[in-house]
């Protein structure tokens, strides 16, 4: 792969106590593009601007797809890759549906991918809740207006230090159920990362976040009673010592890599597992008869994420541990981010070793 160094690197300017989700971004950036019906080359260049015209078709309609990952600096110094070929095997769904090219060779792009994240993994913070947050993506290049399947792509790899994107520390946050939005429906793009899905839901969350509420949970379509997810996560409730997340067969939400992880170690741990519909009403009766035990988030980006106070269009907030962070989640974070940092032992191979 060709590989052009910035001369200069930028390390030195970045404050890793003030880690803002997507500030700074590291050296370098990789990217490859799709003309006459093929991917070209990948190239790692230095982090830029870069131009694009008016009419690109991606700024119009919106064909474009994303993914996001995490490397972990571990307590031994080491850097970890945490499940990346999941993310890349996921990008190739997405972009089926999106009428995007696929990546013909994943395994080739991984191994790019790897070389990136060699080159630049001095960027990996080293504090506990911290990490090397990894963007690929991809977006139609055509400049056309006509709306149609675009003949050119721009696939990209863009990597960000961060802290959690809840906050440094495991802490609560606020959701709101919504009866007013849909974020997908069946037949729809809700179990794909298409950039459209978040432009969509901005508005919702906007409204959420007027009444005080962190980020919006969507429910069903078609009766609003069902919780499909939450802005940028899966959810999990616990209810009666059993383990319960929104099943995935609807194909209104997103296959998500940590949802994914948190119930193979769920299984793992013995607890009872399942993955169903659960409806509003439900947690509402087990909040109000004293069996909801926890409720938290899970996502690349929100790692494990408590959730506190969930409110609804017509009751009380339901209150969840005294708005603190619940037993069960504190177990999947330490498990979780256990195995990501090198605490634990990688019991079941997630991890991949980023060579110094
Ligand atoms: C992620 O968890 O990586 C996401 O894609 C959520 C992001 C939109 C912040």
């Amino acid at each position: 792969m060709k590989v052009t160094k910035r001369p200069i690197s930028k390390l030195s300017q970045i404050d890793f106590t003030d880690l803002k989700f997507g500030k700074h971004y590291t050296d370098h950036m990789l990217v490859k593009t799709y003309k006459d019906k093929a991917w070209g080359d990948s190239a790692i260049v230095p982090y830029e601007d870069f131009l694009i015209s008016p009419a690109n078709i991606t700024l119009h309609y919106g064909q474009s797809i994303f993914e996001g990952m995490k490397a972990f600096r571990g307590v031994d110094g080491i850097v970890r890759l945490f499940r990346p070929e999941k993310n890349i095997a996921r990008l190739n769904r997405s972009a089926e549906r999106m009428a995007i090219p696929e990546m013909p060779d994943e395994e080739k792009t991984l191994k790019e991918l790897i070389e990136l994240v060699t080159m630049d993994q001095d960027f990996t913070p080293g504090h506990m809740g911290s990490s090397l947050y990894i963007r690929p993506f991809i977006f139609a290049m055509d400049p056309a207006l006509g709306v149609k399947i675009s003949d050119t792509y721009c696939y990209m790899v863009i990597m960000t230090p961060v802290d959690a994107y809840y906050g440094k520390n495991l802490q609560t946050l606020s959701i709101y159920a919504t009866k007013q939005f849909t974020r997908a429906a069946l037949g729809g793009t809700g179990h794909v990362k298409a950039a459209a899905n978040y432009a969509q839901s901005l508005y919702a969350a906007k409204k959420a976040q007027e009444k005080g509420y962190k980020q919006i949970m969507w429910l069903d379509y078609l009766e609003h009673k069902y919780v499909d997810e939450v802005g940028t996560m899966n959810m999990m409730f616990v209810i009666n010592d059993t383990l319960i997340t929104p099943t995935l067969d609807q194909g209104t939400i997103l296959a998500g890599i940590t949802r994914e992880s948190v119930l193979h170690i769920a299984r793992d741990l013995g607890w009872k597992v399942e993955e169903r519909r659960i409806s509003l009403e439900e947690i509402i009766t087990a909040s109000k008869n004293g069996t909801l035990q926890d409720c938290f988030g899970t996502g690349t980006a929100a790692t494990i994420a408590p959730v506190g106070r969930i409110g609804y269009d017509d009751g009380e907030d339901i209150i969840i541990n005294n708005d603190t962070v619940g037993p069960y989640a504190k177990i999947i974070y330490d498990e979780l981010l256990g195995i990501q940092y090198g605490k634990i032992e990688d019991r079941f191979g997630w991890t991949v070793e980023i060579k110094k």
